[in-house]
């Protein structure tokens, strides 16, 4: 009985580091994914979960760097407000390195007065828009002129409440939604449970993503055109190859693993992802969800991990694993390249669709999870 209980508590320890040994092997034998030129969003919206610092933050500089306002939504308000500062003055640094070598825009700038909008950018704006953006949306689709392009929003997502006030400080903004990055996460915690008494890997991880799709997903539709599908992009891992859903016991209270609970947790953000898509192509909206996969990446996600298994990253970790910015370039890709225009219910790994676990294909797998997560997180139920 004791060796059962020792056995079902190292398997999936033993199983997540064979995962992440076999990616870092192929981050080093395999030429690692670049970031191709894509195209200028002025105008669009991201939300980033965790954008405060790790892969969120790179990939939240990225997309103020093509043009996005970037809300980032997270549960430190001083680490979230260092963020939007180092991110302000960065963009604003490069951009004003660019403009130097563009005559016509420096100009526009030089004669600008301090406070009032960039000409040359909202001609921009309006040449790219659409003439649907233009008819519905006047300046909210073109752009939010003189609102800041990167903002901190407070949103805890290992509480409900915290969720939901959130959403609704985002909606009081009154702007569009192009891009939702699902990214925040922790691993390996100790057992304990969030706010609402769910296990914190699965309530966090998952649930909490769940609950604030769906709570933005009216504004997105709002947003979507046949030019521009909004985008549902959520940050999964390779962990959850080794993931099991026990519907009997999803809050996993009755033999706790961290590494069992985290690959649970990434296993569901694939399904969810599945039958999101499959629900929205139902509808026909113009929204897409997309799921995707870091690789292992030099971050302090793995603050939990013990404590040689961080002597080791700390040691080695420059050289095997990926740096964080790195890391951000699947979800960068997933959030604005047009090659995945219209195109959702993909696993992406370095920037190419690959395969997910084989029952993350499992429709009755996914519309189970969905339903008991509806009840789980108070939403109205499946029809
Ligand atoms: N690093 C890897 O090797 C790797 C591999 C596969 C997948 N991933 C996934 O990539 C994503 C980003 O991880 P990372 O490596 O960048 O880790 P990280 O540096 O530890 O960043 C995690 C982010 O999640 C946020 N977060 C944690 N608890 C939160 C809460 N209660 N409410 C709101 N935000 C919270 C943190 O925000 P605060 O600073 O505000 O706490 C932080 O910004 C995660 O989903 C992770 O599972 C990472």
């Amino acid at each position: 009985m004791a060796a059962m209980a020792l056995l079902s508590s190292l398997l999936p320890v033993l199983r997540n580091y064979y995962i992440a040994l076999k990616v870092i092997l192929q981050q080093l034998l395999c030429r690692s994914f670049t970031l191709p030129d894509l195209p200028r969003q002025d105008g669009k919206v991201a939300f980033v979960t965790g954008g405060s610092r790790g892969i969120g933050y790179y990939t939240a500089k990225h997309l103020a760097k093509h043009g996005m306002h970037v809300i980032i939504a997270g549960n430190n308000e001083a680490d979230g407000n260092e963020a939007v500062r180092r991110i302000q003055q960065e963009t604003l640094n490069e951009k004003g390195e660019k403009s130097l070598t563009e005559k016509d825009k420096t100009k526009d700038n030089d004669q600008r007065i301090p406070g009032t909008p960039n000409l040359t950018s909202l001609i921009g704006k309006l040449a790219r828009a659409s003439p649907e953006d233009l008819e519905e949306g006047g300046v909210e689709a073109v752009g939010e002129m003189g609102t800041l392009p990167v903002e901190f929003l407070f949103c805890d997502l290992a509480s409900m409440k915290s969720i939901r006030n959130c959403v609704q400080n985002f909606k009081a903004k009154n702007i569009g939604l192009h891009v939702l990055i699902n990214n925040a996460g922790v691993m390996l915690v100790p057992e304990s449970k969030t706010e609402d008494g769910f296990e914190t890997h699965f309530g966090l991880n998952f649930l909490g993503h769940f609950l604030l799709t769906n709570l933005l997903l009216d504004t997105m539709r709002k947003s979507g055109t046949p030019y521009f599908n909004t985008r549902v992009v959520t940050v999964s891992s390779a962990t959850h190859f080794n993931g099991e859903l026990n519907f009997d016991d999803l809050q996993t209270s009755h033999s706790y693993s961290s590494h069992g609970a985290y690959s649970q947790s990434k296993l569901a953000l694939v399904l969810f992802t599945y039958y999101l898509q499959h629900q929205l192509t139902a509808e026909g909206c113009y929204v897409t969800a997309n799921s995707v996969d870091p690789g292992v990446v030099n971050t302090d996600l793995y603050q939990h991990v013990s404590w040689p298994g961080r002597f080791v990253k700390w040691m080695t970790g420059w050289l095997f694993l990926k740096t964080a910015e790195e890391g951000a370039f699947t979800s960068i890709y997933a959030s604005i390249s047009p090659d995945l225009e219209g195109i959702g219910g993909c696993y992406l790994y370095n920037g190419q669709r690959i395969k997910s676990a084989d029952v993350t294909y499992n429709t009755e797998v996914q519309k189970r999870l969905w339903a008991e997560s509806c009840k789980m997180a108070v939403l109205p139920a499946l029809t």
